[in-house]
Parts: C-alpha cells; structure tokens; sequence
C-alpha cells in the first residue's frame, strides 16, 4: 500500500508538474472540535461538518484531555460519513487525506493522526500531517475574496496569538508573537474570573455589548515598546482588581467586559498596523477564534490595508482549513513519511516551503 501511495503520489506530480487536481479529506482533531471535510482542488470546499465539545466540557470549565480524545474517537467516523454524502462522494474517490499533526492535545492529535493515517493506508493514497495555525492562516483563502500573496497574517487563537509576514505559503516569519497568554486564552480567563461560563471568550464579547465605553479604560500592554510582540496576562490582572475594587454589580461586570475587549482590540490593531508598516505589505489576513470578534472585525478595518477574514464558522477550529492546506502540500508532492508522529508542540516557522 506504501509503495502504491508513494507511486501515486509521484505519478501525479510528474504528469502535473506537482499542480494535480486532487480531492483531500481533512481532519481537525487538535483540541475540542472534530472537523472534517472534502477540498476539491479543482471546485473548491464540497463539503465540511463540525461537532463541538462545548457542552460536554463546559461542565469542568475547561477542556478535559481525556474526555476530548474519547470524544473525537466518537465523531470522527459518522463525520467522514455525512462529509462524503453531502460531496455526493465516496471514499475511493478521496486522492489523499489531510489531518491536524500538531499543535494541540496529544491525545485529541493521535485519534485524528491514527484515522487519517489508516484510512490513507487502506486506500493507497498519501495523508500529510497539518499544522493547526497553517491551517488558520489559510482559512482566509477559502473565500471567493481570498486575498493575495505576500500578506501579514493575524493569528489569534485560545492557544496562539502571532503576526506572521508572508511572502509565499510555507515560508512564515514571525514578527512578533505573544510572551505570556494568548488573545483567546485572556479572554477565556477573564471571562472565567468574572464568572462566566466556558468558553468565555464570546460570552465576555456578548456581555461587553452592554458595557459602558467610558467607565473604565484599561492599559494597552506593550504598545510603548518597539516590535510586535503582545502580552495579555496583565489585562486578565487589571480585570480581577478593577471587579474587586468595584460594587461588583451586573453593570460592573459588563462595563470591565468592554474596557478588557476595547484593550485587546486596540492593542492588536496597534500591533497589527505596526507589522504592515515594518514588513511594507498592504494586506492583513486575520484567523483563528478571536478573528471572530467583532468589535476586533470592525476594528481592523479602519487599517490603510485591504483586511482579509475567514466567515465567522471558519474562524474557530474546523476541518475546511485542514482539507485545504493539506491539498496545497499534497498537490506540492508532499507527504508524511512512515512513522506516525503528532507534534503537540511545534513552531510554524519550522514548516517546509510549499514548492510550485
Ligand atoms: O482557533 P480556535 O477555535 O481554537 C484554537 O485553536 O485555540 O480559538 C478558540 C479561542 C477561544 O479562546 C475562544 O474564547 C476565542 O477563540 N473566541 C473569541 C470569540 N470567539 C471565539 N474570543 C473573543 N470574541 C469572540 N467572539
Ligand atoms: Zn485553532
């Protein structure tokens, strides 16, 4: 079967010049969403379906590793399923499969890491292992606007918050990144000190709608110093005293909601015209949950830059991103060697460069 994928794989790219039409199945399995879909390099996305964990962790306040992975054990299959009916396709006509290597829980990886691998195997086709935040990063291209090469990619996840400068798919530079919590991570802390439930990050925008603009103003973390790196723990701080401080009333709740939300926002606008303006590039790409934002949406739009997002679903984690950028790097030739080896830790920057 190896010997028949790797064949495969070599035909195709020397008949095409590595440019072959392919349908890739993605899988995202990195955290609490399973996620899958069919990318058709020729058509486009033809399908995609997503379970969520929410509910079943949303118990604990947090995401539970084990119940994660036992849970995409659970979904993957019926998604791959309902993902080929609704492609009208069946799994012999999938040229390869794409799933999420790294970063993300070991165990979330190794369930999607393990299907992709020996659906792959069984249908002599290659499987390439994906990287979650490359995965984000092309979100954005997915859409009918999709913007050009090079930009300055925004990667605000729960796990990630980076600016990256891209001059080609594959080569990412980073130009600064976050030095303690990322943006999604401050919110869902934030929002988990002032009560709210899990995942905090949209319940804290939702509350902060009702908030009160001027009542507080919070600092912009690092927006005094030169380059583009963040810092959003202190905000978490500075939201704890000020509730502490305060009457503690509903209005206080929301009115700390709005200063912690107008602080990222800003100082990710701040940080993000300072990258377009250091890197020369005149368009922003912005992915990853806190791209779902929209005070930070609405925001970014008031940079002399053409902003570029994903639609809200394609924001948060889901299997889209993965069938794409899994059919970029396949189309390209590439694919995983024998061993089967998720990277729970893994620096976009070590990427190889998407050749053709
Ligand atoms: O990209 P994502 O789905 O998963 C990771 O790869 O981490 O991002 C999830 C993060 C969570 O921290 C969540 O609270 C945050 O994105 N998030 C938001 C919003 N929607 C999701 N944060 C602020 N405002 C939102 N509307
Ligand atoms: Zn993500």
């Amino acid at each position: 079967m190896r010997v028949l994928a790797v064949r495969a794989a070599f035909i195709m790219g020397v008949l095409t010049g590595g440019k072959s039409l392919m349908r890739v199945l993605g899988i995202e399995s990195s955290c609490d969403e399973t996620g899958v879909a069919v990318y058709d390099t020729h058509h486009g996305l033809l399908a995609h379906r997503l379970f969520s964990q929410v509910k079943m962790h949303a118990e604990y306040g947090g995401v539970v590793p084990e119940l994660a992975s036992r849970d995409h054990i659970r979904r993957v299959l019926p998604l791959i399923r309902e993902v080929l009916a609704a492609a009208e396709m069946t799994l012999a006509e999938i040229d390869g499969v794409a799933y999420t290597a790294g970063p993300g829980l070991i165990g979330a990886l190794m369930t999607g890491a393990a299907v992709a691998r020996s659906l792959a195997l069984g249908l002599g086709v290659p499987a390439l292992g994906v990287h979650h935040m490359e995965g984000h990063l092309m979100a954005p291209l997915l859409e009918d606007n999709a913007p050009k090469l090079p930009f300055v990619a925004l990667l605000v996840s729960g796990g990630h918050s980076l600016l990256v400068d891209v001059p080609q798919l594959g080569d990412y530079r980073v130009l600064g990144e976050s030095v303690d919590d990322a943006a999604g991570e401050a919110f869902d802390k934030t929002a988990k000190l002032l009560g709210l439930a899990y995942p905090g990050g949209p319940l804290l925008a939702q509350l902060a709608e009702q908030g009160d603009p001027t009542a507080y103003r919070f600092p912009r973390p690092m927006t005094d110093r030169p380059g583009c790196d963040f810092s959003f723990s202190g905000l978490k701080t500075f939201s704890l005293n000020t509730w502490q401080k305060s009457a503690q009333t509903q209005q206080d709740k929301a009115n700390i909601a709005r200063a912690f939300e107008d602080a990222v926002v800003d100082t990710v606008f701040i940080k993000c015209r300072r990258a377009l303006e250091q890197s020369g590039r005149n368009t922003l790409v912005v992915a990853g949950g806190v791209g779902a934002n929209k005070r930070l949406r609405l925001r970014l739009q008031d940079l002399e830059a053409e902003v570029c997002f994903p639609r809200l679903e394609f924001c948060t984690d889901n299997g889209a991103m993965i069938a794409y950028a899994g059919a970029m790097r396949l189309q390209a030739g590439q694919m995983d060697q024998a061993a089967i080896q998720p990277r729970p830790r893994w620096p976009l920057t070590e990427l190889e460069p998407i050749a053709g």
